[in-house]
């Protein structure tokens, strides 16, 4: 199994990273791919540093099992709490020719173009703005560029519980992104740090004044990983190419299939999956 070709992973605590996966699949169709939704146990932006460490391990080990050599963490929380040391730790011991790669430097690494105020704003979970992983990792490549990071801890519960067009959601959504204005009215580029967000988009855009740039970070990810495998051709070569994807979901299948549906715009047939 260990040298036989697989799909690239794709993980997400729900639904989230499908924003991910349709913009990487649109500009990569040729690829298989096999998404995985922990629905079951999101959200995880609340939870501890251990906990998302343990739950995301136990879904790249799955997606490494399931014949994947490069798992994408389609996550901010993920990413920013587990990556590294699945990177550093993990991987090594696992098996050292396998990758795991994130959201957050794709995006990081082009927020210099975007701003020209150089006032940065991150809408995300409790987790990754806790994380303070943009703020380091922005810091590192743009050092003059000031960031301000707003934590929505009601926007991803809100959303896997199919809320999104709620009277409850606008109240959140304005909540949330007046209180990062407020804090620093200079802002003029806000990364939507969370894979859940695009899915909201249009209410963000609805109560963020005109001239804030909003950045979603699917057409980033998407573009990193084609220069990667452009870079890694040992890890392109072990891809299959077939166009076709998988998703698995460790809650019930019907539910999962009726909201990716929507998402994605197709059927979507999903398999339940234990973690
Ligand atoms: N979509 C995820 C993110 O990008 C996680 C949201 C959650 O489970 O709280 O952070």
């Amino acid at each position: 199994m260990a040298n036989e070709k697989g799909p690239i992973g794709v993980f997400d605590s729900g639904y989230g990273g499908l924003t991910i996966l349709s913009e990487i699949q649109h500009m990569m169709p040729d690829y298989d791919y096999l998404y995985l939704g922990d629905n079951a146990r999101a959200p995880y932006g609340t939870r501890s540093f251990e906990v998302v460490y343990e739950f995301t391990l136990q879904a790249v080990q799955r997606l490494f099992d399931m014949g994947c050599h490069l798992v994408i963490l389609a996550c901010n929380t993920a990413s920013a709490k587990a990556l590294r040391t699945i990177q550093q730790v993990d991987l090594p011991k696992i098996d050292p020719e396998r990758r795991v790669l994130g959201v957050i430097r794709p995006t990081t690494e082009c927020i210099g173009e975007l701003t020209h105020t150089r006032h940065v704003g991150i809408l995300g979970t409790e987790g990754t703005i806790r994380s303070h992983t943009y703020d380091i990792e922005i810091g590192k490549l743009h050092p003059g560029i000031r960031v301000t990071g707003q934590a929505c801890p009601l926007w991803v519960p809100l959303i896997e519980g199919r809320e999104y067009d709620s009277p409850g959601m606008d109240y959140f959504v304005k909540k949330y992104i007046d209180q990062l204005l407020t804090r620093d009215p200079e802002i003029d580029a806000i990364i939507l740090g969370c894979t859940h967000y695009p899915l909201i988009l249009r209410k963000i855009r609805q109560y963020t004044p005109e001239h804030i740039r909003l950045i979603p970070q699917g057409e980033y990810v998407a573009r990193s990983l084609q220069d990667y495998l452009q870079r890694h051709t040992e890890m392109e070569e072990r891809i299959t190419r077939g166009g076709h994807c998988r998703f698995l979901t460790t809650e019930h299948p019907f539910s999962f299939n009726e909201q990716a549906s929507v998402f994605l715009g197709r059927t979507v047939n999903a398999e339940h999956v234990q973690l």
